[in-house]
């Protein structure tokens, strides 16, 4: 104990009777730290990095022997020492900069006494929460969020029986599970473990804790649940299991709760009617229950709901036909989100009722024929989504423009708009993100959005015209996507200017001519560059090899004249590079370096390219190499920002266009496994090298229509992931290697016009291959040919061929993409929209064995 306070003890009892010095003697004790504790503070203090920039304050900068004020360590900011014993019982030292490990010798654990202990916003480097909590006996409020403790679920936490506040949300204890004992903390009244990727059961033993008034356990990966235990906390006024895997019907466990002002269900699996006594609650202030499965009508009592400020119900299954009005009833209502029921809205063409001031408005596919023009009133929104409805006609002026001030993002996508009440004009949002504007049926003159714009979006409409210069005054835009329009002349020189803020950029399917512009300065952020289905000529503007981020250049479709562009190589990220139809011509040449290391999809076909395969450069083409077991993942880009009201991750999916099969297919997604390579149509020579077995990975090889000749390499059979190989029209000769048949995914398989001889392997995915797959060779026998092989009950039978009854040798390639859609047989895509096939042998012979193999790349 310090001189200083026993000084002051002795003083209080000497003149305890006296009223006037035993105020005072208590001020003074109050003033006064006990030694050992302000040397724990120091200790505590010292034991961090303070890692801040030097305008930022901590409060710990305050915690030193400075002066005798200094030496009274209750005097230091965050620290609150008890009046009567002087003991520390508080401590807050949230958003305080302090950076390191922490562990179960800090002093901080010798403050026994503390009652309230915040560290809110640190960063402790990863530590765990140390068991030594357990010591800190005294504690009714403990607040450890946002600071960067991970490891396991701390325990000793749970023995602290005086807990009243906990909060350990926005750590990530990367696999903890959350014990039954916290049924234990009997005296808890709030209780936050959100954002903490918690897994595991959630234990029933929270229907204990019946003093709770606020709990939430938003998004961590628990084991599906119900949460029926709900019902047994009356007391709750906040609720929030946003995205915890729960489902079943969770209102009517809230029967109960009429206290429950905020109530934030979305992202589960929860199922039910919306129950019409939920009108009961009346306190309610936001109601979520989005991306659910609710479904039936929304009953008339939530519109008696008066208090309700936010309102979700998106992405549900409800029925039924809805005034407007009857939502903008509700006064208070700041944010209403309706998108993507079953449900229709109509609007009222005077609607002369006072409507709430709305900030966030979400009415995608709810069957609307025009604007609702209540908008007009608007001017403090900040998302407005239309999409998907059915409101046609010019847009007219006073949405031209709607919340000037405040609108961040809108979307107008998938309606059949068919311009702009003043074409051309710059809209005069000041904060405009996103401007989404895809598949309607706009004419005349690409509009340009305002400066502040991120994403602009108006792809598939009828635009058309010169790309105005005034493009490239936007400084922030990631993605420009104008794709599928009917736009012409040169593209501007200035766009080269856009790739230090640019990700995407996308300008395919247009009719664009003349040369492609120097598209990248250094540090650019381009990403993917489409610019394919134009008529641009010229060559490829060397300046790309700045992109350095590039991972998708297509350039496909165009009149392009120019070497093979192995200086593209030097990109670390290209995945795709695609070339096709184009003027391309010249021998590939030797690679000069590490190459194109990250190349999943190559596509030359349709050029004049001549001389050998490119056989030397294959073994630089690692991703090619290694067959990806990883999670299916799409090739996007996402665009992060925090405006003023919203904060937005936005995926942008790149799409691509391939032959498969003949067929030139729009892929809307691309599985980033993906490996598929076509040289098809092109002039090569030479034989098939023995090399190309190193190309593991390759699920799609298309060789076709060239002058290819020697035999097929055996080697080819260890192409394991091979589904398609396409050799078709070239002077291949010899027998098709047996040991082919090892190649159990492949499902397409094209030898025809070559000049082969000899036996067709027999039996596996060679028994579904039809005639055209082998017609042209003239040398060829055996099944599915005419020409036998062998002398009539000889030769070896066909293993499979009775097995379901039917004719299967009609289910090719194209039949395993229809039975198993989109994405699993070949990894290719979404976008597919067939009608699924059941074929017994199919399922139970492919089923069995892509599930099997979806398992293993999923792991
Ligand atoms: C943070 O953690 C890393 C890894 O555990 C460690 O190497 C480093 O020293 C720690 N930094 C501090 C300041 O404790
Ligand atoms: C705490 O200190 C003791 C003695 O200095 C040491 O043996 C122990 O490893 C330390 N514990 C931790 C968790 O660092
Ligand atoms: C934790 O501390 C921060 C900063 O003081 C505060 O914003 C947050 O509300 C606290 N958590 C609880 C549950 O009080
Ligand atoms: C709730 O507490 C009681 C009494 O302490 C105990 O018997 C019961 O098992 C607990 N319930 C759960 C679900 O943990
Ligand atoms: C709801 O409260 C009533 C009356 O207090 C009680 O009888 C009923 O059991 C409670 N329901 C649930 C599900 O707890
Ligand atoms: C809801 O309120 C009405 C009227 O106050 C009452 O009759 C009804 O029983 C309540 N329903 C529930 C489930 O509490
Ligand atoms: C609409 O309301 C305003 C004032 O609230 C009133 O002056 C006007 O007459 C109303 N119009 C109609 C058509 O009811
Ligand atoms: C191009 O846009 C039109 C609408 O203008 C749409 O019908 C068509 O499907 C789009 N094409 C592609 C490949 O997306
Ligand atoms: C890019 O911007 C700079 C200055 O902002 C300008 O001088 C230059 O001409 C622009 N480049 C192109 C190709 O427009
Ligand atoms: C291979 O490319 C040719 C054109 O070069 C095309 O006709 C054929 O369909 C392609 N094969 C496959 C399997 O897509
Ligand atoms: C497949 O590769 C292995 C090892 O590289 C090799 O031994 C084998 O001969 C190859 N198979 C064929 C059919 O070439």
């Amino acid at each position: 104990m310090g001189l200083l306070l026993r000084h002051l003890l002795l003083k209080c009892l000497l003149f305890l009777n006296l009223p006037y010095f035993l105020t005072q003697c208590v001020s003074s004790v109050q003033r006064t730290c006990l030694y050992s504790e302000r040397s724990a503070l120091l200790r505590l203090k010292g034991s961090f990095i303070l890692d801040r920039s030097a305008s930022d304050y901590s409060k710990a900068d305050s915690w030193k022997l400075d002066g005798w004020i200094g030496r009274d360590c209750c005097s230091w900011d965050g620290v609150e020492c008890d009046d009567n014993t002087g003991h520390v019982i508080g401590l807050d030292l949230s958003s305080s900069f302090l950076y390191g490990s922490i562990d179960s010798n800090s002093t901080l654990f010798q403050l026994h006494h503390l009652r309230r202990l915040n560290l809110f916003d640190n960063d402790f480097n990863g530590s765990e929460i140390p068991s030594a909590i357990g010591k800190l006996s005294e504690l009714s409020q403990l607040n450890l969020s946002y600071s960067a403790f991970s490891g396991q679920f701390p325990y000793e936490v749970l023995q602290l029986s005086k807990l009243v506040m906990l909060d350990l949300s926005s750590n990530a204890y990367l696999s903890a599970e959350l014990p039954e004992s916290i049924g234990n903390l009997k005296s808890l009244s709030h209780l936050d473990l959100s954002f903490s990727s918690i897994s595991g059961q959630i234990p029933n033993s929270l229907a204990n804790l019946t003093e709770l008034t606020y709990l939430s356990l938003a998004f961590n990966d628990f084991t599906p649940s119900t949460l029926s235990w709900l019902a047994k906390l009356s007391k709750l006024t906040v609720l929030n299991v946003a995205s915890t895997n729960s489902y079943g019907d969770v209102l009517s466990s809230l029967k109960n709760l009429t206290r429950l002002t905020e109530v934030q269900l979305s992202r589960n699996q929860f199922s039910s009617q919306i129950p019409s006594w939920l009108g009961n609650l009346t306190w309610l202030t936001t109601l979520e229950l989005g991306v659910n499965q609710f479904w039936g009508p929304v009953p008339e009592s939530i519109f008696t709901l008066i208090k309700l400020e936010s309102l979700g119900l998106w992405d549900n299954l409800l029925t039924g036909t809805y005034k407007l009005e009857s939502f903008l009833n509700l006064k208070n209502l700041k944010q209403l989100q309706l998108s993507g029921n079953k449900f229709s809205l109509v609007t009222t063409t005077v609607m002369n009722v006072t409507v709430p001031k709305l900030t966030i408005l979400t009415l995608a596919s709810c069957n609307l024929f025009e604007f609702p023009n209540f908008l007009s009133g608007q001017n403090e929104l900040a998302l407005l989504d239309l999409s998907g409805n059915k409101i046609h006609g010019v847009i007219p002026k006073w949405m031209w423009g709607l919340s000037a001030q405040t609108l961040e993002v809108l979307s107008l996508r998938e309606n059949f708009l068919t311009g702009f009440h003043q074409p051309g004009i710059v809209p005069p949002w000041t904060n405009l993100r996103v401007l989404d504007l895809r598949s309607n049926k706009l004419r005349g003159s690409l509009p340009i959005p305002p400066a502040s714009i991120y994403q602009y979006l108006v792809s598939n409409n009828l635009l058309k015209g010169e790309i105005s210069s005034m493009i490239c005054n936007l400084p922030s835009i990631s993605i420009l996507d104008i794709s599928n329009n009917s736009f012409s002349g040169m593209l501007p020189p200035c766009l080269g200017n856009l790739s230090k803020s640019l990700s995407v950029l996308n300008l395919q399917s247009n009719n664009f001519r003349g040369p492609i512009p120097q598209t990248c300065e250094k540090r650019s952020q381009l990403r993917m560059i489409d610019l394919s289905q134009n008529q641009l000529n010229g060559e490829i503007p060397r300046s790309l090899v700045n992109c350095n981020m590039l991972e998708l250049l297509n350039l496909g479709n165009n009149q392009i004249e120019d070497t093979f562009p192995s200086w593209l190589g030097r990109l670390q990220q290209l995945k795709v590079l695609v070339l096709r139809h184009n003027g391309f011509h010249g021998a590939i040449g030797k690679p000069k370096s590490n190459e194109f290391p990250k190349l999943r999809i190559f596509d030359l076909s349709f050029n004049k390219f001549e001389g050998v395969l490119p056989s030397r450069h294959f073994q630089r083409w690692t991703a090619m190499k290694v067959v990806d077991l990883g999670k299916l993942n799409y090739l996007q880009t996402s665009v992060r920002f925090q405006a003023q009201i919203t904060s937005w991750d936005l995926k942008f999916q790149y799409s691509m266009t391939m032959t498969k099969a003949g067929v030139v297919t729009k892929y809307d997604k691309i599985q980033d496994i993906l490996v598929a390579m076509d040289l098809s149509s092109n002039r090569f020579e030479g034989g098939i090298p023995e090399d190309v077995q190193i190309l593991k990975a390759v699920q799609f090889l298309n060789l076709s229509n060239n002058l290819l000749s020697g035999s097929i390499p055996s080697s080819m059979a260890n192409l394991t992931q091979l589904e398609a190989l396409d050799l078709s029209q070239n002077l291949l000769s010899g027998e098709i290697p047996q040991e082919l048949v090892q190649l159990t995914f492949l499902g397409f398989f094209n030898v025809s016009g070559n000049q082969l001889k000899g036996p067709i392997p027999q039996g596996k995915q060679f028994g579904t291959f039809e005639n055209n797959s082998f017609e042209g060779n003239p040398g060829l026998c055996g099944k599915p040919l005419s020409e036998k092989c062998y002398p009539e009950g000889t030769s070896a039978s066909l293993s499979q061929r009775d097995e379901g009854g039917d004719s299967w040798f009609e289910f090719g390639w194209k039949a395993i993409m229809l039975g198993f859609g989109s994405g699993v047989v070949n990894g290719l895509v979404l976008g597919y929209h067939f009608n699924p096939m059941k074929h017994k042998w199919f399922v139970k012979y492919f089923g069995r064995k892509l599930q099997n193999r979806r398992w293993g790349r999923r792991n």
